[in-house]
């Protein structure tokens, strides 16, 4: 069984690509076999995982996704990159931004296009995880079509926002065409514990949305070292494996884990 997982939110900077890499190589570590989705035009997982170019790629997800459009016959697996820590990537690059274009005028099924694709997939990998990019453009709604789950990074202050009620009306919208889909859970991305009083704002948060969705146990800590690594093209977990983003990662992916059991 498969298991697709969006991560998401549409707001810029809050640990999407982040997390991700790292619990997608977390997953790898415990056996399972992964994918990465760069559904990102910014290309920056493709970046994070060491692809320094990612605009000069020759073959990127963007191009599975034209012939997918434009109805083509593609191989599925060209483009599939195989990273040292044991994950595969698709990677993505700038070219993304003229298909979430093309999207828009496509007449039937638009929201469709990932789902197409992914389903060729679904029998090669344990988990395929979609970085999808800041906005709820076509390629978001499309990740959040194909996806099973949602996971949405957050930054503590966020929640109180209006843009987390438009994210989840958006979720409850494309849940009438993929019955399905939930949220996963929130996680607490950059906390930084000497400062903040964290503990105080996540039982906030616990109270306010707490009974509509689930809240993942693990906080990622902030951390300069969990910083580093988008430069180094490898995880937190061989960049700093005693460290306390590391354990947080370790422990995500553990939870994530855990509910393939419910
Ligand atoms: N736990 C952390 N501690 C400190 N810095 C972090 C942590 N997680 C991520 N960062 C840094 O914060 C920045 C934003 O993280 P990331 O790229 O994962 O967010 P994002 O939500 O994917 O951003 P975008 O919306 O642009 O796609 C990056 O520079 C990243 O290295
Ligand atoms: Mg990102």
């Amino acid at each position: 069984m498969c298991k697709v997982i969006a991560i998401a939110n549409q707001k810029g900077g809050v640990g999407k690509t982040t997390t991700a890499g790292n619990l997608g190589i977390g997953l790898a570590g415990k056996g399972k076999k992964v994918l990465l989705i760069d559904a990102d035009p910014q290309g920056s997982l493709t970046l994070s995982l060491g692809y320094s170019n990612p605009d000069s790629m020759e073959y990127t997800f963007a191009d599975v996704l034209a012939s997918v459009i434009t109805k083509i016959e593609y191989d599925p697996f060209e483009g599939i990159l195989h990273h040292p820590e044991g994950v595969d990537l698709m990677p993505g690059n700038i070219e993304l931004s003229g298909i979430e274009s093309t999207l828009v005028t496509v007449l039937v099924s638009r929201e469709q296009i990932f789902k197409k694709y992914i389903s060729r997939l679904r029998d090669r990998y344990d988990y395929i995880i979609i970085d999808c990019m800041p906005s709820l453009g076509m390629l978001t709604v499309n990740a959040f079509t194909a996806a099973d789950s949602i996971i949405v990074p957050v930054q503590a202050a966020y929640l109180s926002q209006k843009g987390f009620e438009q994210f989840i009306t958006t979720v409850e919208n494309i849940m009438d065409i993929n019955p399905g889909l939930y949220v996963e859970g929130i996680l607490m991305t950059m906390v930084d514990d000497r400062t903040l009083n964290a503990r105080k704002v996540i039982k906030e948060i616990e109270k306010d949305y707490g009974t509509r969705f689930s809240i993942f146990e693990t906080v990622i800590p902030f951390s300069v070292r969990a910083a580093e690594i988008s430069a180094l093209g490898k995880s937190i977990f061989s960049h700093d494996p005693n460290g306390k983003v590391s354990r947080a990662y370790e422990s995500l992916t553990e939870e994530v884990l855990a509910h393939e059991q419910n």
